[in-house]
Order: structure tokens, then C-alpha cells, then sequence
């Protein structure tokens, strides 16, 4: 392994860019501001409340990862972004239903002053909606052109010291990684001829690999999931991580899979289902954009569980998923599972999960812990793909010829070697002190 980096200190504002200003985004954005007023506390988040141990037990140092790296503090967060609509944080948080008017009131005034930027939208992407407020380019190219004029002047009228980007906005179509995405040139010659493979997302992506801005991707879109995009983020030296932020039922699933694995308890099927009635449901009750998430969703099991290893547990099991969208409900998912297992001579037995989540109160962290470790990334000249912070993914990108990691338990404990690791720290192997001749 490379001699681990010096990281640069955080001093400065750090500029938050969110393309897509929805629920997910103003829950995060207005969460920031209660926590940084003490109204409430960011309870979800990793960088703010949790621990990591350093050295042996008996050293007794465990500090906060907050005082162990040095990330952003919330002071010195200033929030933007692009959406197709024109509201306010205020006016979108409010629209989105997710808090309460008591804390969305609280930081009305700084809610009220953040006006999203005009956002770059070809409606073919994301079909259940009807965009008004939306730039104007002759192509793709040019799209991306204003996306970077969008970054350098909110750098500029913000005194940001650096900035990061991201992506909380719909979940777009399924789009296969084709010719286009492969190298930078077919993907630049493709932005000039408005190529029907490159998404939205992608512009916004393309853009901030060209500003050096860090882009994690919260959508299960392709965005930074491209061989082109990925070779301009090591060309550039900037950050990418994704994709889907693992909120609900994969989080369960990634909570639960490991645990049946490790007591080597075989599945048979695992039905998940869930009612929810934001605009991301509706968003994804498009079957093209649901067919984005079930790719995304259903890749879980398998590297969990390794059938290959395992074909007498794990060979045979019947994994679906569904999501049905469902207004009453608003952000307040609800979501069935039922597991059919197997123990000792192959007995059956049955696990259900009610989880009645809610959606963006679970993503809102996420949100927070990849800006400000992606900062820091950057400032540890770390580049490319971000495999240490799958934690926060459904489907964790991997560099190529690897396979993803989706154990929960797993990913924390990269995560956490990571950071040991970036400061110079002894990882930890969890090996006892047990007497042996
Ligand atoms: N909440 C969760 O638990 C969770 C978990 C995983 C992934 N996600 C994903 O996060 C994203 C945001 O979720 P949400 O609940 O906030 O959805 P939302 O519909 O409330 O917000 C998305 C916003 O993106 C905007 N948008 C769409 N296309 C855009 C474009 N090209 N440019 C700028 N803005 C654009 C929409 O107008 C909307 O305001 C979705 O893709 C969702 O699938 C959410």
C-alpha cells in the first residue's frame, strides 16, 4: 500500500451544490441549519456523532471522527443546487412534507434566501415530470457549459474555498453503459451531437469533473457509472462515489444478509415491497425509471450471500422487489419484507420486517457524511472512485474487475480503516489476545 497522504486542513466555506432540490435535499438542508442552531441534532449522521478506536482496547482512544479527521465543520456550509422548479428551499421543503412547519420555520429566513439555479433537462430522462424553470442550449455540450459557468459563479459569489456536489434529483430511465460512455472523446463527441444516451445526471457530472468538483451520486442513475466519466475523475484527480443512497429496506437487507450468512442460515426467497407516496414515487411508478432502482435494489443479495460458494444456502432464492406508489402516504414509506429461511436439516422458517421509514429523514444524513467526506477526500488527494464509502450505497461502485462490497458491517469497517489509514493510524484487524502455546 501507498505511504498514507498529508490531508489538507479544511479552512474556508465549503460550498454544497445539490443538483435536484427535493425532499431529500431540503430535509438535508434545513436539518444542517437546526443542528447548527442546537434546535436539533443530526442523529443518522457518522462525521457528527460518531466514534472510531484507535490503537489497542486498553488504550482507551476513542474519539469522534469529527476531532480524528478534519472535515468541514456545519459553520462553514453554504447549500445550493439546480432544480426544473423555480420554489424555494422554504417552498420545497414545505411542498415536501417531510418536517415539521416548527423546524422548517425555525430556519425560514435562511431557507427562503436559497433559490435553486435553472436546471439542465431533457424530459425524456424522467418522464413524470414537467420542468419550467430549465436552461436552453443548442446541445448537450453547451448544457455543460453553463452547468460549469453555474459552478465557478456560486464559487465566486459565495467565497466558497472549495466546493462538492451531490446528486439528489429523480431517478431517471435505465440506461446500459454503452460505445459513447467508454472513452472521454466518444463521450465529448456524443455531448456535441446530443447522443440519447447521455442523461442529465451526466451532464451535471461531466460538469463538475471539469471544475474538479467531488460528485457522489445518491440516484441509482449512471452518472459517474461510466468508464468515461471515471477516466476525466482520475485525469482531473477528483472524487466520485455512488450510487443510490441506501436508506430503507436495502439497508435492512444489508443489515440482515450478513447476520444469516454468518450463522450459515440458508434463504430461500426474500419478497420486499413498499407504499410511498412522494414525488420520487411518483417518479418511480414510470416502469423505466422503477427499472433502475430493481437493478440497483436487487444486486444486494447476491454478493452478500455468494451463491457460487454457497449453492446449498443461497443457489436457489427467489429475490423481488417491488415499490408501489401510493399518495396517502407521502414520504412516509411503508415497507414489507418477508424472508423465507432455512436452518438445521433444512427446516423452513419465516422473518417479517415492517420497517414504516421515513425516507428522506434516512437519506438527510447521507447526504451530509458524503459532502463532507468527499471534502475530505479531496483535500487527501485521494481520486476516482470512492470504494471506502459503498457504506452509504445500494449499489457501491467498484474499480473495474472488482466486485462490489454490500455488507454493512463490511463497508463500516473499510470505511473506518480508511480514515485510520488517510491519518496515520494502526488498522485495526480485531485480532484477540488470546493465550496460545
Ligand atoms: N429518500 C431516500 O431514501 C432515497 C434513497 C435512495 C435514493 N434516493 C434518490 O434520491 C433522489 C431524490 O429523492 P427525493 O425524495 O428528494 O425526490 P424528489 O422528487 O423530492 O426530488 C428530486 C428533485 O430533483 C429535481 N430534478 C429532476 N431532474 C432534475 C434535473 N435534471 N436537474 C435539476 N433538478 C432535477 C426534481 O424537480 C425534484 O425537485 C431520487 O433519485 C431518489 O430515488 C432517495
Amino acid at each position: 500500500m501507498k505511504k498514507p497522504v498529508t490531508v489538507r486542513p479544511a479552512e474556508g466555506k465549503l460550498g454544497v451544490l445539490l443538483p435536484g432540490m427535493g425532499a431529500v435535499a431540503t430535509t438535508f438542508i434545513a436539518g444542517c441549519m437546526l443542528a447548527r442552531k442546537g434546535i436539533a441534532k443530526p442523529f443518522g449522521s457518522l462525521t457528527q456523532l460518531g466514534t472510531i478506536r484507535l490503537g489497542k482496547r486498553t488504550d482507551n482512544r476513542s474519539p469522534y471522527i469529527r476531532d480524528f479527521v478534519p472535515l468541514a465543520p456545519l459553520d462553514n456550509l453554504v447549500f445550493g443546487g439546480w432544480d426544473i422548479f423555480d420554489d424555494s428551499a422554504y417552498e420545497a421543503a414545505c411542498k415536501a412534507q417531510v418536517l415539521e412547519r416548527r423546524h422548517i420555520d425555525a430556519v425560514r429566513d435562511e431557507l427562503e434566501k436559497i433559490r435553486p439555479m435553472k436546471g439542465a433537462f431533457y424530459p425524456e430522462y424522467v418522464k413524470r415530470l414537467h420542468g419550467t424553470h430549465v436552461k436552453k442550449a443548442a446541445n448537450k455540450a453547451e448544457m455543460v457549459e453553463q452547468i460549469r459557468e453555474d459552478i465557478r459563479r456560486f464559487k465566486e459569489e459565495h467565497g466558497c474555498a472549495r466546493l462538492v456536489a451531490v446528486w439528489c434529483g429523480s431517478t431517471e430511465v435505465y440506461i446500459e453503459p454503452q460505445e459513447v460512455h467508454a472513452t472521454i472523446e466518444s463521450f465529448e463527441k456524443g455531448l456535441r451531437e446530443n447522443h440519447p444516451a447521455i442523461s442529465n445526471s451526466m451532464l451535471y457530472a461531466w460538469a463538475c469533473m471539469k471544475e474538479g468538483v467531488p460528485y457522489a451520486n445518491g440516484a441509482p442513475n449512471l452518472s459517474v457509472d461510466f468508464p468515461a466519466v471515471q477516466e476525466l475523475a482520475r485525469k482531473q484527480r477528483v472524487p466520485i462515489a455512488g450510487k443510490d443512497f441506501k436508506t430503507g429496506q436495502t439497508l435492512m437487507k444489508t443489515i440482515l444478509a450478513p447476520g444469516l450468512k454468518a450463522r450459515m442460515l440458508g434463504l430461500s426467497g426474500w419478497f420486499s415491497t413498499n407504499i410511498l407516496g412522494n414525488r420520487d414515487g411518483e417518479v418511480l411508478d414510470d416502469p423505466e425509471s422503477f427499472k433502475s432502482k430493481e437493478v440497483s435494489k436487487l444486486g444486494v443479495l447476491h454478493t452478500i450471500l455468494q451463491p457460487e460458494t454457497y449453492p446449498d444456502l443461497y443457489g436457489n432464492i427467489f429475490h423481488k422487489v417491488r415499490i408501489e406508489y401510493y399518495p396517502p402516504r407521502g414520504d412516509a414509506k411503508e415497507g414489507w419484507d418477508n424472508l423465507d429461511i432455512f436452518g438445521w436439516l433444512g427446516y423452513p422458517m419465516q422473518i417479517k420486517v415492517n420497517f414504516l421509514c421515513r425516507d428522506s429523514i434516512l437519506a438527510a444524513p447521507i447526504v451530509l457524511d458524503l459532502a463532507l467526506f468527499m471534502d475530505l477526500a479531496q483535500r487527501g488527494s485521494f481520486h476516482g472512485i470512492q470504494e471506502w464509502l459503498s457504506f452509504y450505497f445500494k449499489s457501491p461502485m467498484a474499480a473495474s474487475g472488482l466486485y462490489p462490497e454490500h455488507d454493512l458491517f463490511i463497508q463500516s469497517m473499510k470505511l473506518k480503516n480508511t480514515l485510520r489509514w488517510m491519518m496515520n493510524e494502526e488498522l485495526i484487524t480485531h485480532l484477540g489476545n488470546e493465550y496460545y502455546d
